[in-house]
């Protein structure tokens, strides 16, 4: 007789078998489309002047400021997409891009220059907080003035894990879905690591690093050659919406406002000129007594804005608030 547990596991396993074709695109993500073996030797260089005018045109569309140390990173990180397009120059590539009224290589371009690190529950004082404090009180809140609405926004989401970790997080604060009103935004630049964030699908190694009950909970394993990796199930994918957004554009287009935002690790890439505007639309953003996580390694230090510290890379909206 089959156990209870094996049941579970086969049931599981169908499920994940029977998904929506995602398997192939991660077999895509593994497996780079591209991987013939091309010398360094044999790449194209980029000299001085070309790297100035991508430098401006980075900074001018992203916000990322590249410093001068980061040619050769930029080279490498462009030299398969000019080998794509038959480039022979950095110039030739420089004029394709900006010729290209579509926006389409525009995107390309920013897609091969993003850096997208990131992985579970990283910085975990966050989390920590979250749970501790953040929630408890948020969640008190809004059974007192009985509205079950949580917004949250993972700004700079990467390849997913930051949002399915707020997503986990807070699904372990609130009784159940159905009588909430949740919803996690999760945007980044880059096309190509959001189609990753929103298929869900992580090598074993990166989710290990959760307890068991945790992965059981929220996650299916993959069988027989996806043995070694898991997909979020419904209940997490279902609240986390991902949207392809600049964080340089002038306005959002949202109307409701967050709990929370959190846009860690993003910021590092930008002079403190367009630190400043982002940060003050994510004020306008937050709900009064709102918070904003930036990352460890990143500071508000001499961007004006009317947030209040709170403790290390945590900041909070608090016109009236007493903390
Ligand atoms: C290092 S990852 C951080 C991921 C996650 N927040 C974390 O802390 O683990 C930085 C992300 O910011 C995104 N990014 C860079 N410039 C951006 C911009 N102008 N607008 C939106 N996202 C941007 C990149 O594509 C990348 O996925």
């Amino acid at each position: 007789m089959i156990g209870y547990r094996e049941r579970v596991e086969v049931r599981v396993n169908q499920d994940f078998k029977m998904g929506t074709g995602n398997l192939n695109t991660y077999r895509d993500i593994s497996r780079p489309a591209n991987s013939s073996i091309i010398s360094s030797s044999s790449a194209v260089q980029i000299s001085e002047q070309e790297f100035g005018l991508f430098r401006q045109l980075i900074y001018n569309k992203s916000g990322i400021n590249l410093n001068p140390t980061k040619r050769n990173l930029l080279q490498t990180r462009l030299a398969k997409r000019l080998r794509q397009l038959k480039c022979e120059s950095f110039s030739q590539y420089y004029r394709y891009v900006k010729n290209d009224t579509t926006g389409e290589e525009l995107i390309a371009m920013l897609n091969a220059i993003s850096t997208n690190l990131t992985k579970f529950f990283r910085e975990e004082e966050h989390f920590n907080y979250l749970n501790n404090t953040v929630l408890p009180e948020l969640i008190s809140g809004k059974h007192k003035n009985g509205k079950r609405r949580l917004r949250t926004w993972s700004a700079g989401c990467s390849s997913g894990e930051e949002a399915y970790s707020l997503a986990i997080t807070i699904l372990t604060h609130i009784e159940t879905t159905l009588t909430w009103d949740l919803k996690i935004l999760a945007t980044d630049i880059s096309t190509d690591i959001l189609k990753k964030a929103s298929d869900g699908i992580y090598e074993e190694e990166k989710i290990n690093v959760m307890p068991k009950n945790i992965l059981s909970e929220f996650f299916l394993k993959g069988d027989g050659e996806y043995n070694d990796y898991y997909k979020v199930k419904p209940v997490l994918r279902n609240i986390v919406t991902f949207r392809r957004l600049n964080l340089i554009d002038e306005t959002y287009p949202f109307k409701g406002r967050f709990d929370f935002i959190f846009c860690r690790n993003v910021m590092i890439y930008f002079d403190k000129k367009t630190q400043e505007g982002i940060v003050n639309r994510f004020y306008n953003h937050l709900e009064e007594g709102g918070y904003l996580f930036i990352g460890h390694s990143e500071s508000l230090s001499g961007v004006k804005s009317s947030f209040k510290y709170v403790m290390p890379a945590v900041y909070r909206k608090d016109e009236g608030i007493k903390i």
